[in-house]
């Protein structure tokens, strides 16, 4: 059975380390799974515990023109998210944009949509099936400036190896 282990002295790693290691975790964690929502489940469980200085860790799955709450570690949040016709808040628009948002500060995001009072910088990821974008992965931190480029490197890896994991046709 796999467990997730705290790398030694989280700390004190190197973020590209730190990363490094989740990354190996993820893939023993998802090897041999092809379902979505177990994988993405598995996946925020991971990042929330093991990532330091997080409040929420989840995902949000396209449906339609809106993003709907999938799996997540953290406190209950907003269910829908308007992609189309316009996007709003960080995760409807990186995936209108089909790109990641770094938000160091969330409260000078326009249309940052708050969902726990206590985030204050947000990551979000797509996750792009081909050129199709499927959802995203949302993580907050009550940390302004939690999130720099070494943590987007580090996550957006982690996507690719989930994504490479797990089957989109599950979804269904
Ligand atoms: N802050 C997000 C909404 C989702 S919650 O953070 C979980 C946004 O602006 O899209």
């Amino acid at each position: 059975m796999f467990v997730a282990t705290a790398p030694t002295a989280p700390n004190t790693l190197s973020k590209t380390a730190l990363y490094a290691d989740l990354n190996a975790q993820l893939k023993s964690l998802v090897e041999g799974e092809r379902d979505f929502i177990a994988n993405a489940a598995n996946f925020s469980a991971l990042l929330f515990h093991l990532l330091p200085d997080l409040n929420w860790a989840g995902f949000y799955l396209l449906r339609g023109d809106s993003l709907i709450l999938g799996p997540f570690q953290g406190k209950p949040a907003c269910v829908r998210i308007p992609v189309l016709p316009a996007p709003r808040g960080v995760c409807g628009n990186a995936a209108f944009h089909k790109r990641t948002f770094l938000v160091p500060n969330v409260h000078a995001f326009a249309g940052h949509i708050a969902c726990d009072a206590a985030s204050n910088a947000e990551i979000v990821i797509p996750l792009m099936s081909g050129e199709r974008v499927i959802g995203v992965l949302d993580i907050d931190s009550p940390l302004i400036d939690r999130f720099d480029e070494a943590d987007q490197a580090g996550l957006e890896a982690m996507v690719q190896t989930f994504m490479a994991a797990s089957d989109p046709s599950t979804l269904k």
